[in-house]
């Protein structure tokens, strides 16, 4: 049975103070969960003041995105070294806005995964489809593109999937737990004819989860976790 696993991803949400305030009311109502595992993902200006606050706790600090150089005339990115030094012990690596909006390819994606591995950090690989590409029955086919191409030589030790399908991110259109749970089989079955190792590994459901449908999301076999954006409030998700 691996461990459940609850992440949060805050995307470009939450000052310092606000970081201060929400981690400070967060952890005395955490403090006693350790059957499940918890991750916080703040913006990069929130890392510092986010790892003050968790550095002697069970909770777990991300980053949501990392370049893949080392170092160098890269302005504006930061590095993996910068992130450990920061606290972080985890990357999100590959999330859709990234790769809609950033135009991050599955290159990109298996450089950046690279890297951080190198550097001792785990990740959180973000896949999954378009509405259109699932209305076309293409589903599969985008899931074994993405994990050949961002897998592409990354041994599974210290990754963990989040199937986040990109209908359903900031939506509230989440898919069915049959649905989810459909997806994360592929993803698991792809893991293990593929990949040494893919037991251990947890793959996370994302998009839309609330309070209301986490429990059934959960109750699926192949869902161990979640990646949540918009319902912040994970102490909610937590019961
Ligand atoms: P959402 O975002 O919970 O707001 O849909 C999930 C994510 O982007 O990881």
């Amino acid at each position: 049975m691996r461990k459940p696993f609850i992440s949060a991803n805050w995307k470009m949400n939450k000052t310092s103070e606000e970081t201060k305030d929400f981690i400070s009311s967060f952890l005395p109502l955490v403090k006693d969960v350790t059957e499940v595992d918890i991750l916080i993902a703040p913006p990069f200006t929130s890392l510092g003041i986010a790892y003050g606050l968790l550095k002697d706790t069970h909770i777990k600090l991300a980053a949501q995105n990392v370049f893949y150089e080392e170092k160098g005339a890269f302005t504006g990115e930061i590095s993996p070294g910068m992130l450990v030094s920061a606290g972080c012990s985890f990357v999100i690596i590959g999330h859709s806005e990234r790769r809609q909006y950033f135009k991050e390819t599955d290159e990109v994606v298996n450089k950046k995964i690279k890297i951080a591995r190198n550097n001792g950090l785990e990740v959180i690989l973000c896949i999954g489809e378009s509405l259109q590409e699932r209305e076309e029955n293409k589903t599969f086919e985008v899931l074994d593109k993405q994990l050949s191409g961002s897998l592409n030589g990354v041994s599974l030790e210290g990754i963990t999937v989040a199937y986040e399908p990109i209908w359903a991110i900031g939506t509230g259109k989440t898919a069915t737990p049959g649905q989810a749970n459909e997806a994360h089989t592929y993803i698991r079955d792809w893991l293990n004819k593929n990949r040494e190792g893919a037991d251990t590994l947890r793959i996370l459901y994302g998009g839309s989860v609330t309070p209301e449908n986490i429990e059934s999301l959960m109750a699926e076999p192949e869902v161990e976790g979640a990646l949540v954006g918009g319902a912040l409030n994970l102490t909610v998700l937590l019961k």
